[in-house]
């Protein structure tokens, strides 16, 4: 009976006995457990998941109590310390750090699949110059599988790697094209003699010198700030990807999808919502008034709280010293301030500590880009860019997965019973 649930069913006396693997029991063990044989079963109900685990997964560990995320048993800390990007990268896609000539072949293939169709040029082209550079990005995306048809033979282990090394490239050169449109300025072609960070930097923000130099202390934070966006296990873009991959559509239709959903403010559009709303509270003396319309239910306090994290952001943390060094090269952002004083009253309000909000990864990395150049609506765009590895290891891991089949959530209906047809000249 050891690793057992015994449950009860009041409604008939019977006793069942689930197993318990890992904490968690199958909810398919519950389907005998009905009152009259020809009955469905017994179900779960949990909308949002906040109680049911979709995978087993072996990408991204978090504690949320004690702060903890880790990649591939890499504490973050450690990632955002010595690695950098293409690395950690490798690292979450292969699940090692790469040995030998490994890393070399890995960031000279990502070099050399950084180029974009000129169609793909032309399809960026046909959009205004005021749209959102996310909605010009994921429909980049989706676009891509337009020009890889071999992307549709996702059982060929060696296509699956084409495509992410495809997708880890572009999406960088995706993005700063959809920048460069919006401010009406000339695409800029990948430099292969930059990092995946310099080059694209370079794309972005490159006029008519020669040769782009950038900043070494810009670009390693770019890079820090890859490394800590680049997977965070089942959140709800992640498990778009998953969800639409299971129907074994291309990787680039799935990871349109993913992108769309990172897009919504409550997700990789907090940052964006972040910068807005210490914009609009203006100064540090309105921070008090503000915090206490948050507390009476008139909006939220922006990059505060997180489904998993119950204490600081490990990647708030990490982001929040960056600051200070990419502002030593800037100028420090005066929003800083009222940031600081927000995160001050929030954490020693007791509406905030009850509910166990702190900041999350959203609240700082908005005034670093903004720092660094960038308009607000870039920011979920460069939450998309390192994500593109995170998604692209978590559609792999589901792919490999024996157990996983197309996504298919059970309801329960709540709508009328069966009744008739009423004709349109009947109908009261
Ligand atoms: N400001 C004020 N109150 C909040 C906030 C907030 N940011 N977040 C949660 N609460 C309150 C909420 O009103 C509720 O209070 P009560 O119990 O009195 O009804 C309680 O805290 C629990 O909130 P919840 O909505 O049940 O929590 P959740 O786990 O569903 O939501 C969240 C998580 C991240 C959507 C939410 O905290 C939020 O909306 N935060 C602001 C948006 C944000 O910063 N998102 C970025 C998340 S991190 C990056 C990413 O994953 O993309």
């Amino acid at each position: 009976m050891a690793d057992t649930l015994t449950i009860t069913d009041n409604r008939t006396g019977r006793h069942y006995a689930i197993p318990i693997q890992d904490g968690t029991i199958r909810a398919m063990d519950l389907r005998q457990i009905k009152v009259t044989p020809d009955e469905f079963g017994m179900m779960t109900y949990d909308p949002a998941f906040t109680n049911t685990a979709a995978c087993r997964s072996s990408i991204t560990y978090i504690d949320g109590d004690k702060g903890v995320l880790m990649y591939r048993g890499y504490p973050i800390e450690q990632l955002a310390e010595h690695s950098d990007f293409l690395e950690t990268a490798y690292l979450i896609l292969l699940g090692e750090l790469p040995k030998g000539p490994e890393l070399d072949r890995w960031t000279n293939d990502i070099t050399h699949h950084t180029m974009l169709h000129e169609n793909i040029k032309k399809f960026l082209e046909g959009f205004r110059y005021d749209a959102h550079p996310m909605g010009m990005f994921l429909s980049a995306v989706g676009a891509l599988s337009t020009f890889y048809p071999d992307a549709k033979n996702i059982f060929d282990v060696e296509s699956r790697h084409l495509q992410r090394i495809r997708l880890v490239a572009k999406v960088p050169s995706i993005a700063a094209y959809a920048f460069r449109h919006t401010i009406g300025r000339p695409y800029v072609l990948p430099d292969n003699d930059l990092s995946f960070s310099g080059n694209f930097l370079n794309m972005l923000f490159k006029m008519t010198e020669p040769r782009y130099d950038p900043s070494p202390v810009l670009e390693r934070a770019l890079d820090v700030l890859f490394i800590l966006h680049a997977d965070h296990e089942q959140n709800c873009s992640t498990h778009a990807m998953r969800g639409i991959g299971s129907s074994h559509v291309d990787p680039y239709s799935a990871l349109a999808g993913a992108a769309a959903a990172l897009y919504g403010p409550l997700h990789g559009g907090a940052n964006e919502a972040v910068l807005r709303m210490l914009t609009e509270i203006g100064s540090k003396a309105n921070v008090p008034a503000f915090v206490t319309r948050v507390k009476a239910g008139e909006g939220r306090l922006m990059g505060f709280g997180h489904r998993v994290y119950k204490s600081y952001d490990p990647r708030a943390k990490i982001i929040k010293r960056i600051a200070d060094l990419v502002f030593e090269v800037t100028g420090r952002n005066p929003l800083l301030d009222i940031a600081l004083e927000l995160e001050r009253i929030a954490l020693e309000d007791e509406y905030f500590i009850s509910r166990k909000l702190y900041p999350n990864v959203d609240f700082y990395s908005g005034l670093i880009y903004q720092a660094m150049g960038f308009p607000v609506d870039m920011f979920p765009v460069l939450f998309a860019i390192p994500r593109t590895a995170g998604w692209m290891a978590q559609w792999e891991e589901m792919l490999q997965d024996p157990e996983q089949k197309i996504a298919r959530p059970r309801q329960i209906y709540v709508g009328p019973a069966q009744r008739d047809y009423v004709p349109r000249d009947k109908r009261r």
